[in-house]
């Protein structure tokens, strides 16, 4: 496996690859979730590309950039024993120059839900991808669906500005009680964890509902903010379809739950894609 920690570095292991080649970026503190998405680009491609890069312009002043869990070695031996290729791990200065030329979110789907509670998440993390997706020019690109939101609009940037990827969407992976992995999981205290699969189980109450029929959003809605009174502040449950648009009754097939929660120090999200 090549590290590559500039540019130039990146564009020479790059130019070794041949044939079809998969890419996963990540913010890093791999677990399992990071491994399913570099497993799938394993099967579906020639070679595999991982970046690792904490990027500081899709956190909010005030949140978590300086206690994001780094763990560079932890991660490097995950890429080497998954069979990844190249292990992309630039610095800050080699990604961004001052005063740059950026895109933005689009003005209505990345400024509700988390684009509403993180204003400026969205145009700092598809600033992000885009560099990544640029230089890595890989085939395809692989998102979790948990990052539903993220994942809409990294698809919508691909077919705005006809980029050549394909970007592939992967299932939530969850742990053995149903909490959907996540690097941020690492700040819950056991007790915070328990609690913390509120969430998941408010989703698994959505679903049920619907499997016996019930389709009104605002019945859907006010019995999963029962079961999430273990958290200790829900910020959103959104019921919408695929594009994003508030819906008033489910549409088997069209449809995507979401949900946001603090529990202790992390603010978690869930979702389920009906
Ligand atoms: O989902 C993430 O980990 C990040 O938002 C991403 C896509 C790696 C961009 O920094």
């Amino acid at each position: 496996m090549v590290i590559a920690r500039t540019i130039q570095e990146l564009k020479e292991a790059r130019a070794s690859l041949k044939g079809s080649v998969g890419f996963v970026p990540t913010m890093g503190a791999l677990h399992q979730g990071h491994l399913s998405l570099i497993q799938r680009a394993k099967e579906e491609n020639d070679g595999v590309v991982v970046s690792v890069f904490v990027n500081p312009t899709q956190f909010l002043e005030g949140e978590d950039l300086d206690a994001y869990p780094r763990r560079e070695e932890a991660d490097r031996l995950i890429c080497e024993r998954a069979g990844v290729d190249i292990l992309f791990m630039p610095t800050i200065d080699q990604m961004y120059e001052k005063d740059e030329l950026c895109i933005g979110a689009p003005a209505i789907r990345g400024y509700i839900l988390e684009g509403e509670k993180r204003p400026g998440h969205f145009d700092g993390m598809l600033q992000i991808v885009m560099k990544l997706l640029n230089l890595t020019q890989t085939t395809r690109a692989y998102f979790g669906k948990k990052d539903a939101q993220q994942l809409a609009l990294v698809m919508q940037m691909v077919r705005n500005y006809f980029l050549n990827v394909e970007i592939v969407p992967c299932e939530i992976v969850r742990d053995e009680k149903g909490l959907a992995l996540s690097s941020r999981n690492a700040y819950l205290s056991s007790e915070e964890k328990e609690r913390a699969l509120c969430l998941s189980r408010s989703l698994k109450r959505a679903t049920k509902m619907v499997m016996a029929g019930e389709l009104d959003a605002q019945k859907i809605r006010s019995e999963m903010l029962e079961v999430l009174k273990e958290a200790d502040e829900v910020e959103y449950v959104a019921i919408v379809d695929r594009a994003f648009r508030a819906i008033e009754k489910v549409e088997i097939g069209d449809t995507i739950i979401l949900v946001a929660a603090w529990v202790g120090k992390p603010r978690l999200i869930d979702n389920i894609w009906i």
